[in-house]
């Protein structure tokens, strides 16, 4: 049942509610993905789904978008019972997604990505020229710093959220569903989003946001529902204290998410001098990761943080300056030989290159250690080996269910995450760059996963940081890196991190 709170201040308090679900329940093979759930949404209202990896956060709004059928339960929208039979159907009710996992299609552009599918409503009579004014408009309206014109499959992961977030915006809203659509956003786009959110909101739409950020919460959210295990749990107000919150979510208390380090750092691992990329993402970056320190690197959207590390580990080409491995030079190297050497690049975006979705995540998770003899030596030794080692990483990071057989694809997005991080730790690493590693990672995993990267940095590997979640920077780094615009802004350290320092300088490259 949900508990009667009232969200003082709107100005839509009475009004009936857009949404109502009762006892919805989803089965998936082997699982009980919902379990008789109630939610309901008011106009004017951002409503927060919470709850860890595998809850059902996703599967919900999959149902109240008409992407997915439930297997039981009642769905109200402004007081009639409805049966929605498809994402279109539930637009042409004004009830439009940004799921988790992107649906463009790469060789478009963002302006025809932007109306795909907008055919039967009003967008699709506009001509081209309309068209293309209307995808000027709307990413003006969002603040978002991209041009219409411009092909998908060349847009980073941030550029290609802005587009899915763009395209809830292109018609008439009632319900606004947000599944963390701020995950691979920075500071300034995620203001601009929630700016946006209040106007909505001002308008009577309601919106369902996903989000595992405390912070999150407390800015936009107005009413917070819990779910665990498939279960209706709990729906309480956003003042509701954290620690409350997560022992709702877990069931448990989790005292602290940020672990205490002790840094001791040695000689240098990596060693960037000069660095200019040819597609000129980068350019003069010089910097240098020692053993025994998380280093961090920080920056807008676009400011060539990632590819400074990608440049480094051969996945894209060098036009100037060089890198140092371990004392050698590597400039330019590709990356089978980066990775031999014991440079390991985590990337953000799992499913374009991180994971194989339709392989188990044994596959996955033995696929960069194939060459090493533990997991080589042949035949029936070699799974054993290979499915035991694999068994205790996924108990480690905690994958939710424990199954390393299961396909990829079939796990909710925070577990796919820990089966990216479990890659790394099959072979001899001496340099880690994770970039991201916390995207849509529940507070019980991200806890887990801070423990990790601390083992590692206490026994001695370098650890290269790239993260546009800054709570994350300042508690886990000794040294950051802020960069804007291709080029290194500032190099902070200790007592110079703060929030401030690292925001200022996101904005301000340093004086030539
Ligand atoms: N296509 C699928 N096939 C089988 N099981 C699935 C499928 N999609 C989801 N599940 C299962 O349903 C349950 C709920 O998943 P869901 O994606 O709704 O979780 P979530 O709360 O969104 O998690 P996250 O925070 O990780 O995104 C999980 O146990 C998941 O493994
Ligand atoms: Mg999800």
């Amino acid at each position: 049942m949900n508990s009667d709170v009232q969200d003082s201040g709107s100005p839509f308090v009475g009004d009936p509610p857009l949404l109502k679900l009762e006892r919805i329940t989803k089965r998936y093979p082997g699982v009980l993905a919902l379990d008789q759930v109630d939610f309901d949404l008011r106009p004017g209202e951002v409503h927060v789904l919470f709850g860890e990896n595998g809850a059902g956060k996703s599967t919900i709004i999959s149902i109240i978008a008409g992407a997915l059928r439930p297997d039981a339960g009642r769905i109200e929208f402004r007081g009639r019972q409805i049966a929605l039979a498809s994402v279109h159907h539930a637009r042409s009710l004004g009830i439009s997604a940004v799921f988790q996992e992107f649906s463009l299609v790469p060789q478009l552009t963002v302006e025809q990505n932007l109306f795909l599918g907008a055919e039967e409503t009003s967008w699709g009579r506009l001509n081209k020229s309309a068209l293309h004014e209307n995808a000027a408009e709307i990413l003006k309206r969002l603040g978002f710093p991209l041009r219409p014109t411009q092909r998908v499959e060349y847009l980073s992961r941030a550029e290609q959220q802005m587009v899915e977030i763009a395209k809830a915006f292109r018609s008439d809203l009632s319900v606004l569903i947000l599944d963390e659509p701020t995950a691979s956003l920075t500071h300034r786009e995620t203001e601009q989003l929630f700016a946006l959110i209040e106007q909505v909101k001002a308008q009577g739409v309601g919106i369902v946001y996903i989000t595992h950020r405390m912070s999150e919460i407390r800015h936009i959210g107005d009413r917070i529902t819990v779910l665990r295990d498939g279960r209706y749990v709990a729906t309480v107000d956003s003042e509701t204290a954290e620690d409350e919150l997560v022992r709702l979510m877990t069931g448990r208390v989790i005292d602290q998410i940020f672990p205490h380090i002790s840094y001791r750092p040695g000689e240098a691992m990596l060693e960037v001098e000069n660095l200019t990329t040819e597609d000129g993402t980068v350019t003069g970056v010089s910097m240098n990761v020692r053993r025994g320190e998380i280093v961090g690197l920080a920056g807008l959207v676009g400011c060539g943080k990632s590819e400074v590390a990608r440049a480094c580990f051969g996945l894209i080409p060098v036009s100037g300056g060089r890198t140092l491995f371990n004392g050698e030079e590597t400039t330019g190297l590709p990356p089978r030989q980066m990775l031999d050497r014991g440079f390991f690049y985590v990337p953000p975006d799992r499913r374009g290159e991180g994971l194989l979705m339709m392989r188990s995540v044994r596959e996955n998770i033995a696929l960069p250690a194939l060459s090493l003899p533990d997991f080589s030596r042949g035949s029936v030794l070699r799974r054993h080996a290979e499915s035991a080692r694999t068994a205790a990483l996924a108990e480690r990071l905690n994958l939710q269910p424990l199954r390393v057989e299961r396909e990829v694809d079939h796990f909710s997005g925070g577990n796919q995450q820990k089966v990216l991080l479990a890659k790394s730790l099959t072979r001899d690493v001496e340099l880690f760059v994770f970039d991201e590693p916390t995207v849509g990672v529940d507070v019980g995993t991200r806890a887990a996963i801070y423990e990790f990267i601390r083992d590692l940095c206490e026994s001695g590997a370098a650890i290269l940081l790239i993260s546009s979640d800054l709570p994350e920077i300042l508690h886990l780094t000794n040294r950051v890196y802020v960069m804007c615009r291709g080029s290194l802004a500032a190099e902070l350290s200790g007592e110079e991190i703060s929030q401030e320092s690292v925001l200022r300088h996101c904005f301000e490259r340093k004086a030539a």
